[in-house]
């Protein structure tokens, strides 16, 4: 499948949200649903779990890297991360949906990118004990992350303006439902279950190198230090943002002049969307909200 290219081609206009089994979804995520619930996951598969923006292609990229980097560097060269890491529940028409990607892919393990909300994840991938990473990040700043992703990708339902964006976050009207019983849903998950690591956004921003390493020991690979630096260096924001098979450039449904997708890789920026109001009512939100859990997050490093 040699899908480098579909800069020429067009969805049409901005899915609606609608109830999914109680999450807030769009068609792109449900329409091949039947195929996404019976999905034969293997043993060696490597799911890759996040709430949207959350810093999935990152840590797509590590593992990529880590798996194929030495021994299929013209794959990740050739071939843009979407196509090398199907999003499992996808089926946006303009490329082959997740579950077919998956099920065609040159490489073994097949690492694979989902979204759902744990209690969605087909049962085949528990059955079979694949390894889950879950990745994590703050609320403010996914918020404000996902705020601009919905801006300039036509794919996702129309964000309105920030505090319109801001409280429909609030309330878990987005793609994917809310934030907070996503990354609490997993959490509790990964309390009982060995094969899944939980990791931070932040705890990547602030030493990389270490959070590659912590891969490694969960995936039970072993690199040197050189390889280990290698990717790191490799994998970090700007060389991500310059490289077209991570940063998104050639998919049609992106408008880089709205926003780009590799926008700030930052912790923090929500300061500069927030204001006082704002993050007043947030942090009450989020005590609510959060009161059940014992996940915690830093939202400045
Ligand atoms: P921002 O919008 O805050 O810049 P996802 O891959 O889950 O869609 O997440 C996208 C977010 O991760 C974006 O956040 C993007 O810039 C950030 N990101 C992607 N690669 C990154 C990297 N190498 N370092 C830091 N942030 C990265």
């Amino acid at each position: 499948m040699e899908i480098t290219d579909l800069s020429s081609m067009k969805l049409p206009s901005r899915p609606e949200l609608f109830d999914f089994e109680g999450v807030s979804m769009i068609h792109y995520f449900t329409d091949n649903w039947e195929k996404v619930k019976n999905f034969q996951a293997r043993p060696d598969d490597i799911l890759i779990a996040t709430y949207p923006k959350a810093g999935t292609t990152w840590v797509s990229y590590i593992l990529d890297l880590l798996y194929f980097g030495k021994d299929a560097p013209e794959l990740l060269t050739s071939q843009p991360i979407y196509m090398r890491v199907p999003f499992l529940e996808s089926c946006f028409q303009v490329i082959p949906s997740g579950t077919e990607l998956a099920d065609n892919l040159p490489t073994s393990p097949r690492l694979i990118k989902t979204h759902l909300p744990v209690q969605l994840v087909p049962k085949s991938f528990w059955e079979q004990n694949s390894r889950i990473v879950y990745v994590a990040r703050n609320a403010k700043d996914n918020a404000v992350s996902y705020f601009h992703f919905d801006r300039m990708n036509m794919g996702e339902p129309e964000p309105g303006d920030w505090n319109t964006f801001l409280q429909k976050f609030m309330e878990g009207k987005n793609v994917f439902g809310p934030w907070f019983n996503h990354v609490s849903g997993w959490w509790e998950k990964k309390q009982t279950c060995s094969k899944l690591l939980y990791l931070f956004y932040e705890d990547l921003v602030e030493d990389t190198g270490r959070e590659v390493e912590r891969l490694c020991s969960f995936l039970g690979l072993s690199t040197s230090v050189e390889e280990r630096e290698k990717i790191t260096k490799g994998v970090q924001f700007d060389a991500m943002k310059q490289n077209k098979m991570t940063n998104y450039s050639t998919l049609p449904v992106m408008d880089f002049k709205i926003s780009p997708f590799m926008r700030k890789g930052k912790v923090g920026d929500w300061k500069n969307h927030f204001t006082v109001a704002q993050n007043e009512q947030f942090n009450e939100v989020y005590k609510q909200k959060m009161k059940n859990t014992t996940v915690k997050f830093r939202t400045e490093i």
